[in-house]
């Protein structure tokens, strides 16, 4: 009962997750995640998540350019960008426009199907655009606006850096966003289908997933991971560190899951086999510091790492700044959500549960004059 653990809370066809077998099970629409990691780009996976099927080749193009021509940002979300402190987290700044994008919509409370994708497919093209965008007016470097003809990944990477990724660089953000596109109800999918259920408009319910996601027991885990292999510094210290940090009490970030309990996040298998894949080519440094913390975490305590571990030495390798981690787990999650908030739309019902009152039995009001 704490923390709603093993409660079904609502009916869903979009994503399933389990433990069968021994074994993690992550499927998106009914197709298994390894197959999609092997197979499919974000763009694929993303028309799955809001269309139920994969698209056709014709579909897959319409879809794309759609996307393309949705990136650019009106002038005030710009604005916004360029007034809000520069020390604001980043992820903060993306809930800050996400409302923004909403009062900017005249047709905000409109909830037909073919509105709320219109919205969606808006708000997964424009994410992107305003990290990177933040990201550079905070470090005072000229804006780099978004290319048509480039892939949703790349486009990402070449709008932060400035420069066009290599393919292996565009490749691996891409199986990473598809690792993170959906994972069921998950604490910030659960906060958009309650605002949902509520008939809010989508952009409240996204505002209300991201203020979520970014909780350091959520998506907020792989910058705090990221610390620690700072902090760790070389291989050989990761032993007596993670000690230390479970003699103390202290949680590991990027280790535990409350569904993949004692079996592998299937996510995770995929980003380990990235992250080396990544290390080899470009710099081995912090894959080596977390294969390292692995070991001793299991060795200590048994856990597993999930999917927030090694997305941050792939994030590194990749030259993302530590803060904008989470920002790249919402560019990737922002499909799921929209997916959950528009099925919560075609069969709602107000999402309201019960506590369990533990508080002082009824007791007698004492008038203000006459309390000590
Ligand atoms: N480090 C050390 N101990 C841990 C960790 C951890 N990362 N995770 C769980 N435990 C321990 C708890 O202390 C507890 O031990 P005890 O029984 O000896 O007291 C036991 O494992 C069960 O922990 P719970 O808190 O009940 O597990 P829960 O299912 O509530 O939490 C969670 C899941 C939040 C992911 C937890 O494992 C955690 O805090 N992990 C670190 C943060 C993190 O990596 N979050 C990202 C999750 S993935 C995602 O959101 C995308």
């Amino acid at each position: 009962m704490s923390g709603l653990e093993d409660v079904v809370a609502c009916d869903s066809s979009i994503c399933r997750i389990a433990v069968e077998d021994g074994r993690g099970i992550l499927e998106y629409r009914g197709y298994d995640i390894h197959d999609l990691a092997k197979n499919s780009s974000y763009e694929e996976v993303a028309y799955l998540l809001l269309f139920g099927d994969l698209p056709s080749k014709r579909e897959l193009e319409k879809f794309k350019e759609e996307l393309a021509m949705q990136r650019s940002l009106p002038a005030q979300i710009i604005g916004l960008l360029t007034h809000l402190p520069p020390f604001t987290h980043p992820m903060v700044v993306l809930r800050t426009a996400t409302s923004y994008l909403g009062s900017m919509d005249k047709y905000i409370h409109y909830k037909s199907h073919e509105m709320s994708i219109e919205k969606s497919i808006s708000l997964i093209a424009k994410f992107p655009t305003v990290v990177a965008y933040f990201h550079r007016i905070r470090s005072g470097q000229n804006l780099v606006h978004p290319r048509e003809d480039l892939d949703h990944a790349a486009n990402f990477l070449y709008m932060l850096h400035g420069e066009e990724p290599t393919e292996t660089m565009a490749k691996c953000l891409d199986l990473d966003m598809i690792l993170h596109a959906e994972h069921e109800l998950n604490a910030s999918t659960f906060a958009a289908r309650i605002a949902a259920s509520t008939l809010a408009d989508i952009y409240a319910s996204i505002v209300a997933a991201t203020g979520t996601l970014l909780g350091p027991l959520h998506g907020g885990a792989s910058q705090k991971v990221m610390e620690m292999l700072r902090e760790i510094a070389v291989p050989w210290r990761a032993e007596s560190y993670v000690r230390e940090k479970l003699e103390k009490g202290e949680r590991i970030m990027g280790f535990g899951h409350r569904v993949y309990r004692r079996v592998m996040d299937p996510r995770t298998l995929e980003l380990k086999s990235l992250a080396k894949r990544l290390a080899e080519e470009r710099n081995p440094k912090w894959y080596e510091i977390s294969e390292a913390v692995e070991e001793a975490v299991y060795k200590y305590k048994g856990l597993l790492p999930n999917v927030d571990f090694y997305s941050a030495s792939v994030y590194a390798t990749l030259g993302i700044p530590d803060d904008l981690y989470v920002n790249i787990f919402a560019i990737g999650r922002i499909s799921g959500w929209c997916a959950h908030v528009i099925e919560q739309y075609e069969n709602n019902r107000l999402i309201r549960p019960r506590a369990n009152y533990i508080g002082p039995e009824r007791r007698g009001y004492i008038p203000f004059d006459e309390r000590p």
